[in-house]
């Protein structure tokens, strides 16, 4: 997988269809999420100020939604690093691989919903971010 960069992850905007009771988001994959979605999962019960992540992966592709509350998602492809602040349900930040992300400053009640392009790889992270940077500078 060719390795990306911070620019290359951004935000998507989504749609939503709004009624007197309530609003709808329709996630699809090879649609508006641009990839096959092979896994979902979503952060939960988050203590107010914690932060997760801390990793990077080889090739999954992923987006991530602040579908309640907010919190920042920190991107770092070992020379440039952005800070993007997710806190609308209705819209995705892409990152795609090679991309070290930290989720930080969750708000108390957030819930962090995750379309992976693939099923959980223990063997696809990069944990350790000196490791991940020296990687990067190759
Ligand atoms: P991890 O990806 O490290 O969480 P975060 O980046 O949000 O802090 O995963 C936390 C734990 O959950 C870790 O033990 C691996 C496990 N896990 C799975 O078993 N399957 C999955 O799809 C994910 C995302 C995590």
């Amino acid at each position: 997988m060719p390795r990306s960069s911070v620019f290359d992850c951004g935000i998507i905007p989504l749609n939503k269809i709004h009624n007197r009771a309530g609003n709808i988001t329709i996630l699809e994959g090879r649609n508006n999420v641009p990839f096959d979605i092979r896994r979902v999962y979503y952060l939960y019960d988050i203590p107010g100020g914690e932060s997760r992540g801390g990793h990077a992966h080889k090739e999954l592709t992923q987006m991530i939604v602040a579908a309640s509350g907010a919190f920042n998602v920190l991107l770092n492809d070992g020379k440039n690093q952005k800070i993007v602040t997710l806190n609308r349900p209705d819209y995705g930040l892409l990152v795609t691989p090679w991309i070290w992300r930290e989720l930080l400053n969750f708000s108390s009640g957030a819930i962090c919903l995750v379309l992976a392009s693939h099923k959980y790889d223990e063997n696809d992270y990069m944990r350790d971010l000196n490791d991940f940077i020296g990687l990067t500078h190759d």
